[in-house]
C-alpha cells in the first residue's frame, strides 16, 4: 500500500456502480465532504465522500450488548473489539480524468480496487481551478484555495442562497476584496452592490480595524437620499415602466410635452424637471379628461422626491473599472422608492455597457427576492423587468449580475435559472431547499442533505464556475466587518452612554 492510499472498494449491493462506491478505510481516516481517486480501466476518477459510517461486529445486536453489559462487565474490555472496529466511507463518483479529459463514469471500479485521497493537482484540475482566479475559499481537509476565473464564476450570473445569517453577505464582501485587489494587467470590472441594510458602506472607512485592508480609496459610497433622476433623459416608456397608471391617451400627451421641453432644453434653455413639466402641461392643449389624471400621475412622481434636472450620479461616476460602487439603500423605508432606484440604475448600467460606454460591470443585489420576486404584479415589482433583461441578456454585453436572497422560492425563477453558478451556504427551510434542488442543475439528494447541516461559513458551489459540485470553506475576510455585526451588548451599551453624555450636556447647560 502507497503513503496516500487509504482504503479498498468494497461490494455492496448498490455499490460499486458508476454512480456510488463505499470503500473500507485501511488506513487513517476519511472525512466526510473529502475527495478520493482511484484509477481504474476508465481512467482516474474522483469521488466526494457524501458520509462515514463505524461499524463493529460486536456490537451489532443490540439484546446481546444490553445482556451482556448488564452483567456488570464490559465487552471492550473483555473481547478485542477495537479490532473489530472499522471505518466505511460513502461516496459519490463524479468523474473520470483519461488523457486531460473529465467525463462521466460508465462502468464502475471493482471491488478491491485501491483507494487514494485525491491529490490538490487532481482537482485542481478536475473543478477547473484557475491560478489567477478569485480565492473565495479553501476545500476543507485538502489545504486547497479555492480560486475560479472570474469569467466562468461571473459572466453567466452568480446566485448566492442561503438562510438568514449562514454568510451571504460575507462571502459577498470576500468576492468583492477579490475583485478590488484586481491588477489592471489581470482585467478589472466595475462592482456596483445595491445595499439595503448598509452593509457594505464599511468598505469606505477610512480607518478599518487592526489588520483590516483599507479599500476606501476604491470604494464610491452612494447615499440614497442623494440620488436624483435626471427627468430629461426619461423616456415616456421608462417613466411608464417606474409607476405604473398611464393611459394611452396619458401617455401620448405626456411624449408631446416632453418633446416639447428637450426641443426649448437644445435651444438652450436648460435641463428641466417635474414642475417644468407640470407647467407645460397646464399650457398644453390637452382635453381635461387627460390633463387632471396626467398632473394628478405627476405629483405622485413627485412625492417619491427621486427626480431631478440631471441624473445624479451620472452613470459614467458610478461604474470604473476595479471599483466598487456601494448604493446605500437602508434609510429608505418605502420598498417602491427603492426599486425605482434600483430599476432606473439598472437600466442606464446594461443600456450604457450595450453600446461599451461604461467597463463592464457586475451589479450584485441584496435581498434580491425583493426586486425581482417571483409572484408580485408588474406594479409591485417594478425592477423585475430589467433584471430579468440582464439575466437574459447581460452575458453578451459584459454585464453580469449576482443575486443574493435567503428566500430562494420568492426570486423570479427566470432570474435563477439563468444563473449558471449557484453558491449555497446553509439552507434549513424545507421548501428552500426543495426549490434549490430543482434550479441547481447538477445537485442530487446527498448534497442537499449537506447543505441542512452545513457550519456558517461553509458552502456548496454548483454550476458552471467548477463543473461538479464543491464544498468549500468561505476564507476570512480582509476588509473592515459590517458595522452591523456588532454585538448585542456593545449596541445597548452605546445607546446608554449616548444618553448619558446628551444628560450631562443639558446639566452642563442649566
Ligand atoms: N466565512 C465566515 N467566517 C467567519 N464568520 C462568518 C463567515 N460567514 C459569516 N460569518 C459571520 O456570521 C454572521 C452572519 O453573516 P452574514 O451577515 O454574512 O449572513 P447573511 O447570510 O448575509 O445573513 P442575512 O440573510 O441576515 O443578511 C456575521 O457575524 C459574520 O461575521
Ligand atoms: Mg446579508
Amino acid at each position: 500500500m502507497t503513503e496516500k492510499e487509504i482504503g479498498t472498494v468494497i461490494s455492496g449491493i448498490e455499490s460499486p456502480s458508476p454512480s456510488a462506491l463505499d470503500f473500507v478505510v485501511n488506513q487513517g481516516v476519511v472525512h466526510r465532504g473529502q475527495f478520493v481517486e482511484l484509477d481504474y480501466s476508465e481512467g482516474t476518477m474522483i469521488c466526494l465522500v457524501t458520509d462515514v459510517f463505524k461499524t463493529n461486529r460486536y456490537f451489532e445486536r443490540a439484546e446481546s450488548v444490553k445482556e451482556f453489559e448488564s452483567s456488570g462487565a464490559k465487552l471492550f474490555e473483555q473481547f478485542p473489539t477495537a479490532e473489530w472496529e472499522y471505518l466505511v466511507a460513502k461516496t459519490r463518483p463524479l468523474g473520470v480524468f483519461k488523457g486531460g479529459l473529465t467525463n462521466r463514469a460508465t462502468l464502475p471500479p471493482g471491488p478491491g480496487t485501491r483507494v487514494r485521497i485525491a491529490s490538490n493537482e487532481n482537482l485542481k484540475v478536475f473543478f477547473h481551478f484557475d491560478e489567477k482566479g478569485l480565492e473565495i475559499g479553501k476545500v476543507e481537509n485538502h489545504d486547497l484555495p479555492v480560486k475560479i476565473s472570474m469569467t466562468s464564476l461571473l459572466k453567466k450570473h452568480l446566485a448566492i442562497l442561503a438562510t438568514s445569517g449562514a454568510g451571504k453577505s460575507f462571502l459577498a464582501s470576500v468576492l468583492f476584496e477579490e475583485l478590488l485587489d484586481r491588477r489592471k494587467e489581470s482585467g478589472r470590472i466595475a462592482t456596483i452592490v445595491f445595499d439595503p441594510h448598509g452593509e457594505y458602506s464599511s468598505f469606505a472607512d477610512r480607518n478599518p480595524g487592526e489588520g483590516r485592508i483599507d479599500y476606501s480609496a476604491k470604494t464610491i459610497l452612494v447615499k440614497a437620499a442623494d440620488i436624483k433622476i435626471g427627468v430629461p433623459k426619461l423616456s415616456v416608456n421608462t417613466l411608464d415602466s417606474l409607476i405604473k397608471g398611464l393611459s394611452p391617451v396619458m401617455k401620448r400627451e405626456l411624449g408631446k410635452v416632453l418633446s416639447d421641453l428637450q426641443k426649448k432644453m437644445r435651444s438652450g434653455k436648460g435641463p428641466f424637471d417635474l414642475l417644468d413639466a407640470k407647467e407645460e402641461i397646464s399650457k398644453a392643449e390637452i382635453g381635461e379628461n387627460t390633463r387632471g389624471p396626467l398632473l394628478a400621475w405627476i405629483s405622485e412622481l413627485q412625492d417619491l422626491r427621486l427626480f431631478g434636472k440631471i441624473d445624479n450620479p451620472g452613470v459614467f461616476d458610478l461604474v470604473q473599472p476595479g471599483k466598487l460602487t456601494v448604493i446605500d439603500l437602508s434609510e429608505l423605508i418605502d420598498l417602491r422608492r427603492k426599486q425605482i432606484i434600483v430599476s432606473y440604475i439598472a437600466r442606464r448600467l446594461f443600456y450604457a455597457r450595450r453600446d461599451k460606454s461604461v467597463p463592464p460591470f457586475l451589479l450584485v443585489l441584496e435581498e434580491s427576492h425583493q426586486f425581482c420576486p417571483q409572484q408580485s404584479s408588474e406594479e409591485t415589482a417594478i425592477s423585475r423587468g430589467i433584471i430579468q433583461t440582464i439575466a437574459r441578456e447581460g452575458r453578451k454585453f459584459g454585464a453580469s449580475l449576482c443575486v443574493i436572497s435567503q428566500r430562494p422560492i420568492q426570486l423570479s425563477t427566470t432570474v435563477l435559472a439563468q444563473c449558471n453558478t449557484h453558491i449555497i451556504l446553509r439552507i434549513t427551510n424545507p421548501y428552500d431547499l426543495k426549490h434549490i434542488g430543482e434550479s441547481s442543475e447538477g445537485l442530487d439528494n446527498r448534497s442537499l442533505d449537506m447543505i441542512t447541516s452545513l457550519r456558517v461559513g461553509e458552502a456548496l458551489i454548483v454550476g458552471e464556475a467548477t463543473h461538479y459540485p464543491l464544498f468549500f470553506k468561505v476564507r476570512q475576510r480582509k476588509s473592515q466587518e459590517s458595522r452591523h455585526e456588532m454585538p448585542l451588548e456593545k449596541a445597548a451599551l452605546d445607546f446608554e452612554a449616548s444618553k448619558d453624555d446628551k444628560k450631562k450636556e443639558i446639566e452642563e447647560f442649566l
